[in-house]
């Protein structure tokens, strides 16, 4: 069996800013109570750009960093829950735009834990021999899903993408992963058909207090998701940490799912954990759901913060309900 590393990590967020004040203006909540209940800030929100857009833009980051040529890509795996459209896939249209010609694509639905399960199947394609070089974005338009008449949903999400590129090597990076699903929670974070195109996005129709169209929006259950995020972290932790014999203080950085500073630091009081080990940029982007972990990913390394041989445990949790974590040897 071959081993897995991570050789290069890409993002891209769209230029527009949504400021919790500017919310304000436009339905009824202020920036203390959003601050206060999930650290979120501000977020980025696309006027004009789908998914494969953004994906496309965070592929070619990681891809210029990297010494792969796209031709030598073998399999591109998009996690979203907002693709372009029912079909094709959103891996598809980013294979055309960047020419990947040699690749296979597909997407998969594993709502905010899409990246861990694109990472996941990634890696068995590369230990089996069946790929060797593997390009695994989490892309969200989550603005054109939302409902932004529901204070209590659309304060908490924003769009943007990220992504890695996986290879086949000598030694081990990725020490451990691994996913688990519940479909018996599938009615705490939903959404049913809604409009895929961009044109529809209803943020822009309320932006300009245009005529604001019925669409099937993202529902909540936003109590129960608190609970199960703080419980499944804590088990994803332990987890990981059995699977690769460490213990916490082998653990470098922990990258949660960017979802609320809340669920964060209930999980690193009830852990004991160091809240400075939690790599947090919620504040910035909101929870942009499979996005989320590539974009603190690519941020913490293009800060500088990673070093070689530093252990990076991520874990995601969302929608299915769904989650999985993996730890990482930089
Ligand atoms: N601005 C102002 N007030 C708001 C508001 C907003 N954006 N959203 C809700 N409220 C109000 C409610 O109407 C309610 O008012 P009431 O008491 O007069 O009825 C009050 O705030 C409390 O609402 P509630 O929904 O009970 O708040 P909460 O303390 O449970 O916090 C969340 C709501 C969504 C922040 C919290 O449940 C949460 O973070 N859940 C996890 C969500 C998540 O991470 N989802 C993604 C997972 S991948």
């Amino acid at each position: 069996m071959r081993e897995v590393k991570i050789v290069a990590t890409g993002s891209y967020v769209p230029e527009k800013i949504l400021t919790n004040d500017k919310l304000s203006e436009v339905i009824d909540t202020n920036d203390e109570w959003i601050k206060s209940r999930t650290g979120i800030s501000k977020r980025r929100v696309s006027i004009n750009e789908n998914t494969s857009d953004i994906a496309t833009k965070a592929a070619m980051d990681a891809i210029y960093k990297s010494d792969i040529k796209v031709e030598d890509l073998d399999l591109i795996i998009v996690g979203t829950a907002t693709p372009d459209c029912y079909t094709p896939s959103t891996a598809c249209i980013v294979q055309k735009n960047i020419g990947a010609v040699n690749a296979t694509c597909f997407d998969i639905s594993a709502a905010c834990s899409g990246f861990i399960y694109a990472v996941n199947i990634a890696c068995e394609f590369i230990k089996t021999g069946s790929a060797k070089k593997a390009l695994v974005i989490g892309a969200e338009v989550l603005s054109k899903i939302l409902d932004w008449n529901d204070r209590g949903t659309c304060v908490l999400f924003g769009d943007g993408a990220g992504a890695a590129i996986l290879s086949s090597s000598d030694k081990s990076g990725i020490m451990a992963i691994y996913t688990g699903s519940d479909g018996s929670g599938e009615n705490l974070l939903k959404c049913n058909a809604a409009s895929l195109g961009i044109n529809n996005n209803s943020l822009s129709i309320m932006l300009n207090k245009d005529k604001y169209e019925e669409n099937n929006f993202l529902t909540m259950e936003g109590r129960e998701i608190f609970k199960f995020a703080v419980r499944i972290i804590e088990e994803s932790i332990k987890k990981l940490l059995e699977m690769s014999k460490l213990n916490m203080d082998d653990i470098d950085y922990i990258i949660p799912h960017q979802a609320n500073l809340r669920i964060i630091d209930f999980v690193s009081r009830k852990l004991n954990i160091d809240k400075n080990k939690f790599f947090v940029n919620l504040q910035d982007y909101g929870n942009t759901s499979a996005a989320s972990i590539p974009i603190a990913l690519n941020e913490m390394s293009r800060k500088g913060l990673l070093k070689k041989g530093d252990r990076i445990l991520m874990v995601g949790f969302g929608g299915g309900l769904t989650w999985g974590g993996a730890i990482v040897k930089w």
